[in-house]
């Protein structure tokens, strides 16, 4: 029977190196926090249960975590609290996951956010054919910084993890690094983390002592050269985090590419990797597609648009300017330029949200319009309806929200406001200028005007009675003086 296979995530730590008042393992990269990165990477190599060390803002760590795990994870917190090095995060976490469990243990930071499953499998292998009793990932590095330096003897055995700080000229010239990544049985771990002694320059547990314990007691200790070394960059500063940020955006795009979409700048979009986008679908400069989106096919995005978690219909046309969040907008519509569709819009189909259309919770059946200028929040409108130029559901009360309803192929004329709640039913014309104050039954026309009148000559007396003389000003004058103000 294949061995039992349980990880150890190392998040306790601060990452001073970030100057952040929030935890490293927090920080996202690419809209996904760094844990939940290697969480998800553990989970999918099979790792059961999955121990995640917490300590420094152990309670958001530990949110953050549970917000985006999946039921299949077997998760298990524990608490290092001080923070006395890697070494003590593993001691901690090996007494959580309890003295029953006897299978393998693989440990590792929460900060190297590229790690694939893949490549965790093919370590195990390499573990377990050479039956080892502690194995651990290293890469060569040109420029090996703060990593902690492999030595090895003549014969190229492992003797030892000697941390950056703590090495001497000679050993600082080791380009063979440790990436914090180990694998080793339960029961060796328990006694050998017994023997860490924080004799170094940082006065810390370090759990690469392991390495020097396991070999004083004969046991087999491999390195497994990674072929890889960029899946194992650790991230430890925010110059860092920019440059894995870039690579991962580039490799969504050109995957993106790969798969039938065209983007005419690629160095200027943004594409969650957990989105999607359709075949001939053209992306302009300055788009970003965060979270969960769906972007169906032939999509027209013209630039400057922030999607989040929106879907998008086939042969959608997106104008210049388009902010849409936790949407759905069906195939064939017309979005923007300068539109807000905010969360809960969901479009039917062949709709038309034009400039300056701002729509909350707002559900609007197939070819309905709203061209221009409108507030569209918390309202159901039917299918072939027209909004008019600067219609306003009034869905605010002060106190509570309310809904505003309408019907299919209804007219709302321009400048109207909807006072809701409030239902307009089907084939409805409202004037324009109307304040709807009830509900406006099927068919009808409804109209809040005030009959319109004439002064004749009015002008001339207005004129007078300001500036003391007859008439002969220009309406301009008058105005400046005025300020352009009404009766
Ligand atoms: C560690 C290794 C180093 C290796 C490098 C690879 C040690 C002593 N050094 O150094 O050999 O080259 O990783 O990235 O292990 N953590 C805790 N509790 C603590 C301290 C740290 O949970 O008390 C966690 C951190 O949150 C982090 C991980 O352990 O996720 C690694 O800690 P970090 O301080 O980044 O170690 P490095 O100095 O990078
Ligand atoms: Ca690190």
């Amino acid at each position: 029977m294949e061995q039992q296979i349980s990880a150890l995530v190392l998040a306790a730590g601060m990452g001073t190196r970030m100057r952040s008042q929030r935890a490293k393992v927090l920080h996202e990269l690419g809209g996904i926090p760094l844990i939940v990165r290697v969480i998800r990477v553990l989970a999918e190599f099979g790792a059961r249960p999955l121990v995640v060390v917490v300590g420094h803002q152990a309670a958001d760590v530990e949110a953050v975590v549970r917000r985006h795990a999946t039921s299949s994870e077997d998760l298990v917190f524990a608490l290092q609290q001080p923070q006395r090095g890697t070494g003590d995060a593993a001691w901690c976490g090996l007494r959580a996951l309890g003295t029953d469990f006897t299978g393998d243990v693989v440990l590792c930071g929460a900060d190297t956010p590229m790690l694939s499953a893949a490549t965790l499998a093919g370590f195990t292998a390499f573990h377990r054919a050479n039956s080892s009793g502690l194995s651990f990932v290293t890469v060569r590095l040109d420029e090996p910084g703060a990593y902690g330096r492999v030595i090895r003897d003549g014969s190229g055995k492992v003797l030892g993890i000697v941390e950056a700080r703590d090495a001497s000229p000679e050993e600082l010239s080791i380009n063979e690094v440790n990436t914090g990544i180990y694998l080793a049985r339960a029961d060796f771990l328990r006694q050998a983390l017994n023997k860490l002694r924080p004799d170094n320059a940082q006065g810390e547990y370090y759990l690469t002592d392991l390495v020097a314990i396991a070999r004083a007691e004969r046991l087999v200790v491999e390195a497994w050269l990674a072929p890889r070394a960029d899946e194992f960059a650790g991230i430890n500063s925010r110059a860092e985090m920019a440059s894995m940020e870039a690579k991962i955006r580039e490799q969504v795009n050109h995957r993106l590419m790969a798969s039938g979409v065209s983007m005419l700048d690629p160095a200027s979009v943004y594409v969650s990797e957990e989105s999607e986008v359709g075949r001939d679908t053209f992306i302009g400069p300055n788009v970003q597609i965060l979270g969960r989106c769906r972007i169906g096919e032939s999509v027209q995005i013209e630039g400057t648009a922030y999607l989040r978690d929106v879907t998008v219909g086939d042969r959608c046309h997106l104008k210049l300017g388009v902010r849409a969040e936790q949407c759905t907008i069906g195939p064939d519509s017309e979005i923007g330029p300068f539109a807000h569709l905010r969360a809960g819009t969901e479009l039917e189909g062949h709709n038309r949200i034009g400039n300056f259309v701002e729509t909350k919770k707002a559900r609007l059946g197939r070819g309905t319009k709203a061209s221009h200028l409108s507030y569209l929040g918390d309202a159901v409108i039917g299918c072939d309806t027209n909004v008019g130029c600067g219609v306003i559901t009034v869905n605010y009360d002060g106190y509570d929200k309310h809904l505003t309803r309408i019907g299919d192929r209804c007219m709302v004329g321009c400048d109207s406001q909807l006072v809701a709640p409030v239902t307009i039913a089907d084939d409805v014309y409202v004037a324009s200028g109307t304040t709807v104050v009830h509900d406006v039954p099927e068919g009808a026309l409804t109209l809040s005007h005030h009959p319109q009148r004439e002064k004749l000559g009015w002008t001339r007396g207005w004129h007078k009675r300001h500036r003391g003389c007859g008439a002969g000003g220009s309406a301009r004058a008058a105005s400046s003086q005025t300020q352009g103000g009404q009766e």
